[in-house]
């Protein structure tokens, strides 16, 4: 059995019970790492280098005392389990303590508790800590689908005006008999016509990415989604990777334009993730797509980065699973790709060796015809074989 790793504060003045508190943790199973702290102005710098995994304080110390020390931690909101060990403790004190939300109080002739008591806490912490992340997550997601909904009204009020302009700018270039404008004035307008044309792109991008909630499965044109992408991905990428396309013909899939370009976009962006910044010549991101037999289609993305190692190549999928740090990944991005490419009828998997790149592939049923796309039976299927 692996030794549950804990990285302790212990607030403590006497170096011999540093010493007994220690081996009863290491005794009972853990594996410790820990600094001693002393006085008040040691625990506040202390709790700023944290993480912690959890707090274990004396209750009389040199200036404070174990109660003011908790009310620093509640103050920056930091959720560590804290507990309180103590020579001598009044009843008083320990309903005051526990009052205040402390984990536990426990007696220093009576550590057999010690163990089992931190044990509890960081399980019911780690519980607190996946539930508010989840909540985070739905707020989050709640927060795109409303962001979605306007973009997308944004975008449709922009297209009649825009068609309208895009329409007058080329009847002016075509249609004035040269003699009537002037140099400059051609190319004002072949300017604004090819940034009108620019701004409909920008409009067709946004109206691929949000749909939030439409789940109808058509015909999607693979390429115009991909391209949608990695122009949407271009500022990961640019700096990290040269970009390579490698299309087949024809690649119709069946599945939803918004929700694909979601999953792709996870996986172009996953890939420049992996790869460091600033040698962009060295690293490459492909996209491949090709026909896979008479009725389906296979998307593969690969990357130059460092691979992933056997034993993970499943658990990525997991939710949250991450190996980022906090505020760069929340390990959800594959599991939705999954979950959203099996409700297509499809397959999403990985192919990696460490030190040789990784290539992230998505199967899709192909569609014949816009009139296919609707017949086609759905099944659905996940799996991560090649
Ligand atoms: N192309 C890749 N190369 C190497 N590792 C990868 C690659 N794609 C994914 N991974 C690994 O899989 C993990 C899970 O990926 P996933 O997209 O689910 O979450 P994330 O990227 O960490 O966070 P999120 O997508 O929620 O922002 C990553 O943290 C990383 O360790
Ligand atoms: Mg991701």
């Amino acid at each position: 059995m692996t030794r549950q790793r804990v990285r302790l504060l212990l607030v403590e003045d006497s170096s011999d019970d540093e010493v007994l508190l220690m081996h009863e943790l290491r005794d009972f199973g853990f594996d410790v790492s820990h600094i001693r702290v002393a006085t008040r102005e040691e625990f506040l710098r202390a709790l700023e280098a944290g993480p912690w995994d959890a707090i274990i304080s004396d209750y009389m110390l040199p200036g404070f005392n174990g109660l003011t020390a908790f009310s620093s931690v509640k103050q920056r909101g930091l959720d560590v389990p804290f507990l309180i060990v103590s020579g001598v403790i009044g009843e008083e004190t320990a309903v005051e303590a526990m009052k205040a939300g402390v984990h536990d109080f426990l007696l220093k002739d009576k550590l057999g508790r010690l163990g089992p008591a931190l044990t509890r806490e960081l399980r019911e912490s780690a519980v607190r800590a996946e539930r508010r992340s989840m909540q985070e997550q739905l707020l989050l997601s709640d927060r795109l689908a409303s962001l979605g909904m306007l973009a997308a009204g944004v975008a449709h009020e922009i297209n009649n005006p825009l068609t309208s302009l895009i329409m007058n700018l080329d009847h002016a270039l075509n249609a004035v008999p040269e003699q009537q404008l002037s140099l400059e004035g051609e190319q004002a307008l072949r300017n604004a016509f090819e940034c009108s044309l620019h701004i409909r792109q920008i409009v067709r991008d946004i109206k691929v990415f949000s749909r939030p909630g439409e789940q109808r499965l058509g015909p999607v044109e693979l390429h115009e989604v991909l391209d949608s992408v990695l122009r949407m991905a271009w500022h990961q990428v640019f700096h990290r990777a040269r970009l390579v396309k490698e299309y087949g013909q024809n690649m119709l899939a069946v599945g939803n334009e918004a929700r694909l370009a979601q999953v792709f976009l996870n996986l172009v962006i996953n890939a420049a993730q992996a790869i460091p910044e600033g040698r962009s010549s060295t690293h490459e991101i492909r996209v491949v797509t090709r026909l896979e037999g008479a009725d389906a289609v296979r998307v593969e993305i690969h990357d130059t980065g460092p691979g992933i190692p056997l034993e993970l190549q499943e658990r990525i999928f997991e939710p949250f699973f991450t190996t980022k740090d906090s505020g760069v990944g929340t390990g959800l991005g594959l599991a939705i790709c999954r979950r959203v490419v099996s409700e297509m009828g499809g397959r999403i998997g990985v192919k990696s060796q460490p030190g040789q790149g990784s290539t992230f592939w998505v199967h899709l049923r192909a569609a014949q015809s816009a009139l296919d796309a609707d017949a086609a039976p759905r099944t659905s299927l996940s799996g991560s074989e090649a």
